[in-house]
């Protein structure tokens, strides 16, 4: 028996990896094929190190040449992994972390933690470094949905100086309002003091080197936004926002607080969250519970880019219940979300470093939290 080079090469065209639009062929992953009679080996380049996109690649191009071709092929399989372009920093603020982008919604439950997670597990899986920090300090999510609700971070040695360790949680490194915090108790915070905390957690914390800490915001666009927003040189904000009318109302606040030129943070994007519904046994019917597009339209008004949208979809509630965000789930439609809404958060933040100079954090020097001056 001997194999085609041409037919296996058309039968790998039905196969696309991961978070990747075009199918390996065309988009370049498929180096080589050389065949030996009923032996075919496969060259794969592949931009992401991680291992279930590796493994599923490899799955699909024995099932697909045992399917179309021969079912006795043996074939072998060679992956290189060769990590794409990281973005390139430009003048960073703090030592080590090159990108610090706020997620933020005006109202409250749109779903800024659960995209917070998930784009900070998909990020990681991309082979950037990962950071969350969580700052809402009315009801931090994050020990919950990364499962370490029961950890406490330690303290380390850093050249001389003792420095709080970040947990890590699926290749993520996470700081929590809550790790400092009693789950029962109340704390009323201020401005100043939240900020204060805060700046703690990323100045004198051991993160290493990150490409990227997400800040998750508490909901709304008060003064205690603007005590965290001024003490943290943000590089950029995302605004999520489900389509309904009283969430669009919100996020334009929001869109509005980052643009107030005491804030002055350039807004990478609006995201769209619980955009549709579609039923497991209807999966081709999609049901617009919060109306149609409304995120997406605001974008447009407002001049600001859309970043994608994330349907309504039970496991992503479920995984942020359970500790193990949903994105991890390997080659579901929720992982694919993701991918593409994590790819456009790097594009516009590459963009924005190519136009903007770095964002100037302000020192809060009156404790009334709301008066700064630029330092
Ligand atoms: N796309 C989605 N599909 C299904 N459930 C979702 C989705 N997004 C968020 N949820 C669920 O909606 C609820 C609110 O989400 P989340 O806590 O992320 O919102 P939030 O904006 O961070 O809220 P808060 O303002 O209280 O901080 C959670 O139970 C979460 O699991
Ligand atoms: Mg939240």
């Amino acid at each position: 028996m001997k194999l085609d080079r041409k037919e296996i090469l058309s039968a790998l065209e039905s196969i696309s990896i991961a978070g990747e639009g075009k199918n390996m062929v065309e988009s370049g992953a498929v180096q080589n094929v050389i065949t030996f009679g009923d032996e075919v080996v496969v060259d794969l380049l592949l931009t992401t190190p991680a291992m279930h996109i590796k493994k599923r690649a490899e799955v699909d191009i024995i099932k697909v040449i045992h399917e179309k071709i021969y079912d006795k092929a043996k074939v072998k399989v060679n992956i290189k992994v060769e990590a794409p372009e990281k973005p390139q920093i430009k003048g960073k603020s703090i030592p080590g972390i090159s990108n610090i982008i706020a997620v933020s919604s005006g109202k409250g439950g749109v779903g800024k933690s659960t995209i917070t997670a998930n784009l900070a597990v998909t990020l990681a899986n991309m082979g950037f470094k990962v950071g969350v920090l969580d700052a809402d300090i009315y009801g931090p999510s994050m020990p919950i949905m990364f499962d370490v609700e029961k950890s406490k971070p330690i303290s380390v040695d850093v050249d001389g100086k003792s420095k709080m360790k970040p947990i890590t949680s699926y290749g993520v490194e996470i700081l929590s309002i809550g790790f400092f915090t009693s789950p029962d108790q109340a704390v009323i915070w201020r401005g100043p003091m939240a900020a204060k905390a805060l700046n703690q957690m990323i100045f004198d914390a051991d993160w290493g080197e990150l490409d990227f800490m997400l800040v998750d915001l508490p909901p709304g666009t008060g003064d205690i936004h603007l005590s965290i927003m001024q003490s943290l040189p943000i590089t950029g904000a995302v605004v999520v926002s489900t389509p309904q009318a009283v969430a669009l109302a919100d996020a334009k606040k929001g869109v509005a607080m980052f643009q107030n030129e005491s804030i002055n943070v350039p807004v990478l994007g609006i995201i769209e969250n619980m955009a549709y519904f579609t039923p497991e046994e209807l999966p081709n019917n999609k049901y617009y519970i919060f109306g149609k597009e409304g995120a997406k339209n605001l974008a447009e008004d407002l001049n600001v880019p859309f970043l994608g949208e994330v349907p309504i979809v039970q496991s992503i509630r479920e995984a942020g219940d359970y500790g193990r965000p949903a994105a991890l789930q390997t080659a579901s439609a929720v992982q694919t979300a993701f991918e593409t809404l994590a790819r456009s958060v790097v594009e516009e933040t590459v963009r924005r470093n190519d136009n903007l100079p770095p964002t100037e954090a302000i020192k809060i020097t009156t404790m009334a939290g709301c008066s700064a001056v630029k330092k």
